[in-house]
């Protein structure tokens, strides 16, 4: 039993490693913003080459690698999307608290804030929702620790219905 549990996590394990090394989010940078290497510190899954497909009822996972150089208190969510050139914020996302998310890059342990400088990585996944529109749009995510973020990126996505059931 104890075999099998194993066997099936490395089995797991490959194909995750097979199928999300390919994966380069098409992040770009946020307006004003300039993170170095931001493509390597950003991953959403799933993804395509040029946008993000969120289909409707399904879980998206986001993965941004960040630095801290100052001491910080808070740290929250700011999400959005542009609908019309307008940023709307998705609810039940935006405004959140971050630090629940986030562990540390050396030790993969889960930190709460207040988070001292060093490299941290943070994991969030939330569903694509049926009531959201339908549509092609630009969905904003930031990391606020008060009014400086410390990751921000932008990326093209499209809101899909998916498959019927
Ligand atoms: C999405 O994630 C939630 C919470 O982890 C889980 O309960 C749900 O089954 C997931 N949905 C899908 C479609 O994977």
């Amino acid at each position: 039993m104890m075999f099998k549990v194993w066997f099936v996590a490395v089995l797991l394990t490959v194909f995750a490693t097979i199928f999300c090394s390919g994966n380069v989010t098409p992040a770009q940078q946020c307006p004003g913003e300039s993170f170095e290497g931001l493509q390597d510190r950003i991953q959403v899954t799933p993804c395509g080459k040029s946008r993000c497909n969120l289909v409707k009822n399904t879980n998206v996972t986001v993965n941004m690698k960040f630095t801290v150089v100052d001491k910080t208190d808070t740290m929250t969510n700011e999400v959005y999307a542009y609908i019309g050139g307008a940023p709307v914020p998705f609810l039940g996302v935006d405004g959140t608290d971050a630090c629940q998310h986030v562990k540390r890059a050396a030790s993969d342990e889960y930190v709460a804030c207040p988070l001292a400088p060093g490299d941290y990585e943070y994991t969030n996944v939330f569903p694509v929702l049926p009531v959201y529109p339908t549509l092609s749009t630009k969905v904003h995510w930031s990391l606020k620790a008060g009014k400086k973020s410390l990751i921000c990126f932008e990326v093209p996505a499209a809101i899909t219905a998916g498959s019927k059931h």
